[in-house]
């Protein structure tokens, strides 16, 4: 069982030909709405490659909430750990421009309402494998993590959006996966995706917060460090691109599935960035994540 400890957000998208600078007002060619929230996202993505999923989080008592609720429920993940609030669900305004790159603002909503209490005993037992990110409030991160580790899971922290992680207890944390631009972040460095200062990066977050870490580098596929020292790279696959929301999600919610088969890191790292690949193809976090059954045949093709 994965359990994912998250936000659930409606994201109202428009698709525009370049995201308005300041003071500037952009025509949208589109206008779409969609189920999403980092940890919404991640839950989907891990459901739709067969793992038994659970999700800890909250919506509002708005008709988002009963949509969004609705959303996970027929992806077959348990929704019964996730509080009905008083109040407005997370939204999530979203710009996707021409080639698919994506600007996001998120009104928190429910998901900033969320506390300790939220985390009964019950919602760790039997989870493998643990997903988090930084959507919700830090003190309910930082319990979530506590209770996770101490239930035995291995700990994943997905750190974004970028946040600092002072109130977290980063011992219990087996991965922290971040992009180039969380890492900079994080390390107080210049954002790059060059391969050899992500390296860079990455040995200075595993000697920072003592433990794995994972940073993802788009066109540049992902690189690893473990706890023990080793290390590794992934080449991304060639893919399509029409919108990047969601694709570091993809990859969170497909390395837990990986992790929690008991698959190497190695393993898991590439499946991630296959299943990453695959999602940005269609419109919207996640209209795009793949089945068992696509990601299988992507991984066939690629050892042809
Ligand atoms: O990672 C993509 C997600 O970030 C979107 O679905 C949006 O809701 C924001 O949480």
């Amino acid at each position: 069982m994965i359990t994912v400890v998250g936000s659930i957000n409606i994201d109202l998208v428009a698709t525009v030909g370049h995201a308005p600078g300041p003071g500037e007002t952009t025509v949208a060619r589109d206008y779409q709405v969609h189920h999403g929230g980092k940890g919404a996202n991640q839950a989907v993505a891990a459901a739709r490659l067969g793992a038994p999923v659970r999700f800890v989080g909250a919506v509002g008592d708005d008709d988002f909430g009963g949509q969004l609720l609705s959303g996970l429920d027929s992806e077959g993940i348990d929704t019964q750990a996730i509080k009905r609030v008083s109040g407005s669900s997370g939204i999530a305004l979203i710009t996707v421009e021409h080639g698919g790159e994506n600007r996001i603002i998120v009104i928190p909503g429910a998901n900033g309402t969320l506390a300790a209490d939220a985390l009964s005993p019950a919602v760790f037992e039997q989870s493998s494998v643990v997903l988090l990110q930084l959507e919700t409030p830090p003190a309910f991160v930082a319990a979530a993590i506590d209770r996770a580790h101490d239930a035995g899971a291995e700990v994943v922290l997905n750190a974004a959006p970028a946040a600092s992680l002072d109130a977290l207890d980063m011992a219990r944390v087996n991965w922290l996966m971040v992009n180039a631009g969380e890492a900079a972040y994080l390390l107080d460095e210049i954002e790059s995706t060059d391969l050899n200062t992500a390296r860079r990066h990455g040995q200075m977050l595993a000697g920072k917060f003592a433990t794995g870490v994972v940073l993802t580098l788009g066109r540049q596929g992902a690189l690893w460090i473990a706890r023990d020292g080793s290390h590794g790279h992934a080449a991304a696959f060639d893919t399509n691109v029409v919108d990047t929301t969601g694709a570091g999600d993809t990859f969170a919610g497909a390395f837990a599935v990986a992790r929690m088969q008991n698959r190497s890191i190695e393993d898991a790292i590439r499946r991630a960035a296959a299943a990453g690949a695959l999602s940005v193809r269609r419109q919207g976090a996640q209209a795009g994540m793949p089945s068992a059954a696509e990601l299988e045949q992507l991984m066939a093709d690629a050892a042809r």
